[in-house]
């Protein structure tokens, strides 16, 4: 039987706003003109409206990432980056857009190496911890090619709410209030400033103010992205980076690009899969681990089968495997792409996999895997059929923690997605090698996933996660609860999940009955469990399936402050 996690239906309101739409907001609903799923119900909010206002996908992915920079500090889009999967209804056309952080010019391969070994504190913590941030570049680009209502309207709503402050949610409050956290924004003056109050961290129901960020919101709003590459900001950041031996200079902001990228197209059965290309890990592993999955039989009773279990388990091993050596930013490595893809390279490593127990990481060497020639998610579908995955990310909570000075920016620790040193595990235990190593300039590799399922050419499914190595495979999963087991739209996102990434040589899972985990402990497996409310759990979605004319917006129960907006015509 499936498992349902508590509070599915933590609030529903149903209520009127336009004489001819009916809104609903709750964690899972339905409609049949628009929905927004976002991790806040704030920027949520902001998304919707911006759609009420006539606004499309595009329109209201701008205004709900602002807001994000603005209410969830977390993962704040402005200092960081992420990934766009865009369908035009219109045109039938897909488009992938990266706007990954780049390394700053000055970036070293063993800048993080102290003694032999990785400084994991440098690499997660620091001035140098950080990546030239993407987002305000891939959003202004986003919008100059698909954006309908004015970019001042957009940044609007993140100005109010940076200026006149928003209550700070449980889970915001529980977030600030974690050692890690507490340390992490303690470090500078501007964050003891802003997330602090008399020492402690700011507390449920207590006003964040972010004046600052509002005025950096501002510069945004009136210049695009000179507002922030060039000018005020960018001297601050500039200024602060030299005053705490950090690389990012007025050069390196300059020379940010963000670029649409070919998105990474591949059948299973008679799905299509849309998804993100390299940087991103997540779109080639995908493919690789349906295209496995096409050629093996699956026990259809239910999803959680000690044999469905060692049977997607080894092959989530070798895509992990295969990734930790060839994958990284593909204007700097080779990536064997078409191999990734190739159905017959799916069948020949289907014979690596051992049906009976689970194998050792030894036995998925990537140098013995023969691969010739040679991944915080919000989903959006407008009333026009436009459909908007997006991924973005400071990388781990917070970021490195540095907010620099006079700016209210909350900068990432993208740098830690780099291989800092040949198989040593970054902050999500992945290990890489040359390919993924730190280079001037260089996008480091993501697992961010951001896809569009499409069945008769016409989307079903908009998905993606927060979670780091663990996004990819809660893509994977979703899809298949969805398409192969059948479960709803609600049961495929919040079944529990299972992971394994090779190395460490663990099955990670959120919550079994007992007679599987001893099933699986006879299989060789060890087990660790990441309980769904932990950090990241494996993995946290926000999820838009498509029913024929009804839209299903599925907040992650996993975390609290998830909000579904639906719009739908009044019968
Ligand atoms: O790009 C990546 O793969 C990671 N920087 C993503 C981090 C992440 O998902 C943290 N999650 N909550």
């Amino acid at each position: 039987m499936v498992k349902k996690l508590k509070n599915i239906f933590l609030y529903l309101l149903v209520f009127n706003l336009h004489s001819d739409d009916l809104v609903e907001e709750g964690k899972t609903v339905e409609s049949d003109q628009s929905m927004v799923v976002t991790r806040h119900h704030l920027a949520s909010k902001a998304g919707n409206e911006i759609l009420m206002k006539g606004g499309n996908a595009i329109d209201a992915s701008i205004a709900i990432s602002f807001a994000l920079s603005v209410v969830l500090p977390q993962a704040s889009p402005i200092g960081g980056g992420g990934f766009m999967i865009i369908h035009d209804a219109e045109t039938g056309q897909n488009y992938a857009l990266d706007y990954r952080e780049m390394a700053p010019k000055a970036a070293t391969e063993d800048m993080f190496v102290v003694d032999g070994v990785v400084d994991r504190k440098l690499a997660l913590e620091s001035y140098l911890s950080s990546g030239v941030p993407g987002t305000v570049y891939g959003l202004y680009v986003a919008h100059q090619k698909f954006g309908s209502l004015p970019w001042k309207e957009l940044v609007k709503p993140a100005i109010s709410l940076a200026e006149d402050g928003f209550k700070v949610t449980t889970t915001l409050a529980n977030s600030l209030d974690k050692e890690t956290n507490r340390r992490k924004l303690s470090k500078t003056p501007d964050g003891r400033k802003i997330y602090f109050q008399n020492n402690e961290p700011l507390k449920e129901g207590m006003l964040l103010i972010q004046k600052d960020l509002a005025q950096t919101l501002k510069l945004v709003s009136n210049f695009g992205p000179a507002g922030f590459y060039k000018g005020v900001v960018a001297q601050k950041i500039h200024a602060d980076m030299k005053n705490n031996n950090g690389l990012i200079t007025l050069k390196d902001l300059k020379g940010y690009k963000a670029k649409f990228r070919e998105p990474i197209e591949f059948t299973y059965k008679d799905l299509k899969i849309v998804t993100m290309p390299p940087p991103s890990s997540g779109g080639l592993l995908l493919g690789l681990m349906f295209n496995m999955i096409e050629n093996i039989e699956l026990d259809k009773t239910k999803p959680h089968t000690a044999k469905n279990i060692l049977k997607i388990s080894e092959i989530m091993q070798i895509a992990y495997s295969l990734r930790s050596i060839h994958l990284a930013d593909p204007d700097y490595y080779p990536v064997p792409k078409n191999a990734f893809l190739d159905k017959n390279i799916a069948k020949e490593l289907l014979l690596k996999v051992n049906n009976s127990e689970t194998s050792s990481a030894k036995h998925f060497d990537p140098q013995n895997l023969k691969i010739k020639e040679n991944t915080t998610h919000y989903s959006v579908v407008d009333k026009y059929g436009n459909a908007v995955s997006n991924t973005t990310t400071l990388n781990t909570a917070y970021g490195s923690g540095v907010v620099i000075k006079g700016t209210g920016l909350l900068m990432n620790n993208e740098m830690d997605d780099f291989s800092a040193a040949p198989n040593q595990p970054n902050y999500f235990e992945l290990v890489g090698n040359e390919a993924n190593k730190i280079e001037p300039l260089k996008r480091p590799l993501s697992s961010m996933t951001p896809t569009i399922v499409f069945k008769d050419d016409k989307p079903i499914i908009v998905t993606g996660a927060q979670g780091g190595s663990r996004i990819i495979t809660a893509v994977l999963q979703i899809i298949l609860n969805y398409y192969e087991f059948g479960l709803s739209a609600e049961e495929s996102v919040h079944l529990y999940r299972y992971h394994h990434q090779w190395k460490p040589e663990a099955l990670m899972y959120e919550i079994f009955e007992e007679e599987l985990m001893n099933e699986l402990t006879e299989m060789g497996f060890t087990l660790q469990q990441r309980p769904p409310d932990y950090d990241y759990s494996n993995g946290i979605t926000s999820s838009i399936m498509i029913e024929g004319d009804k839209l299903i917006g599925i907040s992650d129960p996993r975390s609290g402050d998830y909000l579904s907006i639906g719009i739908s015509s009044k019968k």
